[in-house]
């Protein structure tokens, strides 16, 4: 039996936001969060798509963080606004006045309706009345943005998401700066490397969880996971064989597109 949220791990019972009911022994509990939002349907990274993730039955959201020119953490995953926006250009070269000025729903064309960039204040502020958990993922592959860590953290401590986040990046360097600012969050180790001995080198790190792209989760690799006691979250899944194939395998946590569709699959 699959259940939402609160987690269960190491045989520890943590809550997430709302209170848990007892835990059920044989239960396995699994963590549906809807990547960019409810990415599949509605437009990625803007509050719509936060709000319909949860709406399908998502227990949250991952979503991506980089900042303006002038410094602010907004969302949005590439490093240009031209795929998302009906703008042109690098996030990092706008400021944030004149990147909300851009329709990040221009491709979702509904007569006089408009989808701003999300600030990331704006999503705090949000998730912590909505009590859901986020995945925020420190966008800084690319551009290294100096300080993203202590103002996404600045953010999350202003609205108390402290027990509501999962912090993670494929800069793995980044995961350990912010780690050492906030010791107390969650943090995991994006890859999408099929990675010899992934355990050993998440527990040397000191994190608690690994987000492997989904093909790449051998069972030999989820075994090693485990063996190190890591959480394993991981992305992309979009199809049901592969959402119960992962469900099989023991994964904690599944991000998706379709948070709808993995919702069903829990529930059934
Ligand atoms: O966090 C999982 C996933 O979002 C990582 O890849 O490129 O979609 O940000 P990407
Ligand atoms: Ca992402």
């Amino acid at each position: 039996m699959y259940l939402r949220s609160p987690i269960c791990y190491n045989g520890a019972y943590e809550q997430w936001g709302a209170a848990p009911s007892a835990p059920r022994k044989g239960c396995v509990i699994v963590r549906n969060l809807g990547h960019r939002g409810f990415s599949g349907k509605y437009p990625e990274n803007t509050m719509l798509a936060y709000r319909k993730a949860v709406e399908a039955g998502a227990d949250g959201v991952e979503l991506d963080v980089q900042l303006t020119k002038d410094g602010e953490v907004v969302v949005i995953h590439d490093e240009r606004v031209d795929r998302t926006t009906d703008g042109q250009g690098f996030v990092r070269d706008f400021t944030l006045a004149d990147l909300r000025k851009l329709d990040a729903s221009y491709l979702y064309k509904q007569a006089g309706v408009r989808n701003p960039v999300p600030t990331f204040e704006e999503y705090c502020e949000w998730a912590a009345a909505a009590g859901c958990i986020t995945n925020v993922e420190l966008k800084n592959g690319v551009y290294p943005y100096p300080a993203l860590e202590e103002k996404t953290l600045a953010l999350l401590r202003k609205y108390h998401l402290e027990q509501k986040v999962i912090i993670s990046s494929f800069n793995h360097f980044s995961v350990l700066r912010m780690k050492e600012l906030a010791p107390d969050l969650e943090y995991g180790l994006l890859e999408e490397s099929w990675v010899f001995h992934p355990g050993a080198y998440a527990a040397a790190l000191g994190v608690q969880c690994y987000h492997p792209f989904w093909g790449s989760l051998t069972d030999d690799t989820v075994a090693d996971l485990k063996a190190h006691h890591l959480k394993i979250n991981t992305f992309t899944v979009n199809d049901e064989a592969a959402i119960r194939s992962l469900l099989a395998k023991g994964v904690d946590c599944v991000i998706g597109n379709f948070p709808d569709l993995t919702a069903a699959v829990l529930a059934g």
